[in-house]
């Protein structure tokens, strides 16, 4: 189907419903699929991914036997890794049926198949009992979703007391830009084609929220330069593997590749940052029980 048919339609969901043999040839081995973390700028994709994943872990203060919320957990590469190497009990949630079976084989063939929960729906329609996990996480994936108020209130009902909720995303750099890339026609053919840019907020916007939602901002970090090197990184591979690639994906991946260089574009200009943001629930102890060695 081509851009302009699936504009037509309104069809975004090819995006995650595409093959894992296409993403397996773009991503890390975890198949995450959002910026990682380096330390020198030098580092594989694995290794950037991972180091994400343990700062992630060491921000929220993960620990073994709790539960996360994964929300949006793509090929669920972070909930294999914190279900594998932190032991914690995952629940994600993907719109993918595709994107689900391939997690469940994977966390078969590691044997922590009953550590993970992915569940097939909507965030929005996510069934949660209040004070029943200990985290939450959205890793690039609340862009997608315009409710991002009432998904914080919902997180903040199902989290315990003292729970976190961290969210890693594109943002608008300040508020006076929402209005115009909004109205930018390339940030609505991209919004309809792959559903991720008309609900961007700035990261001031993305705090404001959850303070509304009643966390306590704790956390927030600027990770623009990760994320440029991790679309580097990402093109590089579309480089390299094209063909594969389009053997795939034959009809997607010309209109996929373009996306990937206009995200690296749009990350080599002003205008779109990337935040890593967290909040918790009261009581609020998150400065004091965490001495943060970073
Ligand atoms: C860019 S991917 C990020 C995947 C993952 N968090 C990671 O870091 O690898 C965005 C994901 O959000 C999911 N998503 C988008 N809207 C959703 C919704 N309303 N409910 C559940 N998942 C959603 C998509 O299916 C996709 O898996």
């Amino acid at each position: 189907m081509s851009i302009e048919d699936r504009v037509e339609t309104g069809d975004s969901a090819v995006h995650y419903d595409s093959s894992p043999e296409m993403f397996e040839l773009l991503l890390d081995k975890n198949m995450n699929y959002s910026s990682g973390i380096y330390f020198t700028g030098d580092e594989n994709l694995d290794l950037a991914q991972i180091q994400k994943m343990d700062r992630v872990a060491q921000i929220c203060g993960f620990q073994e036997g709790q539960t996360l919320l994964d929300m949006g957990c793509g090929w669920s590469g972070p909930a294999r890794y914190y279900a594998e190497h932190y032991k914690m009990n995952v629940i994600g949630y993907t719109l993918s049926p595709v994107q689900r079976e391939f997690a469940m084989e994977k966390a078969r063939e590691r044997g922590i198949a009953d550590r993970l929960d992915i569940r097939v729906c909507s965030v929005l329609d996510a069934e949660l009992e209040p004070e029943s996990v200990d985290h939450v996480i959205f890793f690039e994936s609340i862009i997608h979703m315009w409710e991002k108020l009432d998904l914080f209130r919902m997180c903040h009902r199902a989290l315990r007391p003292s729970g976190m909720l961290f969210v890693q995303e594109s943002n608008y750099d300040r508020n006076s830009n929402t209005d115009k890339f909004r109205g930018d026609r390339g940030f609505q053919l991209v919004d309809e084609v792959f559903g991720n840019t008309a609900t961007m907020v700035s990261t001031g916007e993305m705090i404001r929220l959850m303070e509304e939602a009643e966390f306590l901002p704790c956390y927030t970090e600027n990770i623009s330069n990760h994320y440029k090197r991790t679309l580097e990184q990402w093109c590089n591979r579309i480089d390299q593997h094209s063909d594969a690639m389009s053997a795939a994906e034959p009809e997607f991946f010309p209109d996929f590749r373009k996306y990937m260089m206009m995200a690296l574009a749009t990350y080599r200009q002003e205008g779109t940052v990337c935040h890593m943001t967290a909040g918790q629930k009261s009581p609020n102890d998150w400065a004091l029980r965490n001495p943060l060695r970073f």
